[in-house]
């Protein structure tokens, strides 16, 4: 056993968990590939963990980092000390956005983001009942694991109160029975229900995925999104959009994913992909919502600082410079195309779904029943085919794909041999 791993073993948290029965201890990365301590080479078709938007070690953050440390410039301030890297951070975050009028709190994390958000939504409407969706993922703290919907991550001795949670937009595994088509979503108008019967009728906010993440890809119809926001403005509570894995472009079509659907979200949270890698997660809410903060302190020591916003900013201009949300657009739509085809081929392959560079499919048996058996199988020979590939979903039969957003052509039909090969391994097992 390397020293890594007995250190990793006798040093870090048991219930950490690897993607790979062996661990795989990656070293370095340029663009879309990655190299392990061996030498091996692999296509990164998760992109970190849905983090890297721009590709590892992207020349142009490269540049800008080792020209702040050549200038020595501050590399921590906190939040109690100005920097001209957070306000240009911020400016450029909320004009990709399309949200003029809203402010941004930089923090370290997705799951900060969401606490911030909920902090937000509950003092701004002096509420604290917070919706979440059945399958949803909002992070590890507190509040955001009482949010989650996904049993494998409950806790059973931790205090949960004030969440509620609604159906998920699952077409695939619709508990209703119905068919997009022809459905007048009962899922949505479950969140009517839970108001009516099991709330003082005083929601602070719905906090939903556009995509929902964790939960395996799961892409809902824009009428679901529509829905909810009737409901949640119906009820004079706020819409709290977790962009933390959809933002920045990765859907193809608009910056946030919300803006798929026609909702201005009252407050977005964002991380991952946002700094390419670095920690940092944003909440952004209207500043007639943030007022009513005012007059408590509220602090975080690493969130803004000047080396993450100065990343932040060139992986936002990178993304809007070289258009990378519309390469997201045409990757994604041949990816997803391609792997419809390969659907029609292999019939444990089940649905196919997502946007942009956020694609999934799930494994499954010849009864539909979830797969996780043979998902695992795939990650293991794409993972000797020098592919990475992610898995999720409530039982951990779906492959995820979000790779970063400025893959090429030839990186594409890379990904497709580099999978056919391995589905034809699959076949054989
Ligand atoms: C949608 C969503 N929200 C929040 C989080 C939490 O982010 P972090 O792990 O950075 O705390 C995640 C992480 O996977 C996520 O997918």
């Amino acid at each position: 056993m390397s020293s890594t791993q007995s250190n990793r073993e006798k040093y870090i948290y048991s219930n950490l968990k690897h993607y790979y029965p062996r661990p795989l201890e990656l070293k370095s990365g340029l663009g879309s590939y990655v190299k392990d301590i061996k030498g091996n080479t692999y296509l990164d078709f998760i992109g970190g963990i849905v983090t890297i938007s721009i590709g590892h070690n992207h020349p142009r953050v490269k540049r800008k980092i080792i020209s702040l440390l050549e200038e020595n410039q501050i590399q921590h301030t906190s939040t109690l000390y100005a920097s001209e890297h957070v306000g240009k951070a911020a400016k450029k975050l909320v004009s990709l956005a399309g949200l003029e009028g809203y402010q941004v709190y930089f923090s370290n994390s997705g799951s900060e983001a969401n606490e911030i958000a909920v902090l937000t939504a509950r003092e701004a409407t002096k509420r604290q009942l917070v919706v979440s969706l059945r399958h949803g993922y909002h992070g590890g703290t507190n509040a955001t694991l009482n949010l989650c919907g996904h049993s494998s991550w409950k806790f059973p001795h931790q205090p949960s109160s004030n969440v509620s949670h609604i159906e998920a937009p699952y077409c695939y595994r619709c508990p209703y029975d119905k068919k997009p088509d022809s459905c007048s979503i009962p899922c949505a108008d479950d969140l009517d229900r839970l108001i009516e019967t099991c709330t003082a009728g005083e929601v602070a906010a719905v906090i939903v995925e556009p995509v929902m993440g964790v939960g395996g890809f799961i892409d809902g119809p824009k009428k679901y999104y529509q829905r909810i926001y009737e409901i949640i403005k119906d009820n004079g509570g706020l819409y709290i959009s977790d962009e933390v894995q959809t933002g920045v472009g990765r859907l193809g079509e608009n910056f946030l994913g919300a803006s798929d659907f026609g909702i201005s979200p009252d407050i977005v949270t964002m991380a991952k992909g946002l700094g390419n890698g670095v920690p940092v997660g944003a909440t952004i809410a209207s500043s007639n919502l943030i007022k009513n903060l005012n007059g408590k302190t509220h602090f975080s020591t690493f969130g803004g600082d000047p080396f993450q916003m100065a990343q932040v900013y060139e992986v936002l201009c990178e993304i809007e410079d070289q258009s990378l949300m519309n390469n997201a657009k045409v990757m994604g739509g041949e990816l997803k195309s391609h792997i419809m085809g390969l659907k029609a081929k292999y019939p444990y392959i089940g649905d196919v779904r997502g946007r942009g560079l956020l694609l999934g499919f799930e494994l499954i048996k010849g009864d539909k029943s979830p797969d996780s058996d043979k998902c695992n199988d795939l990650l293991e020979l794409c993972l000797g085919e020098g592919l990475l590939i992610g898995k999720g979903g409530l039982r951990g039969n779906v492959i995820r794909l979000a790779p970063p957003l400025n893959i090429s052509a030839n990186e594409l039909e890379e990904f497709k041999l580099k999978l056919s090969r391995s589905l034809e391994k699959l076949n054989l097992l």
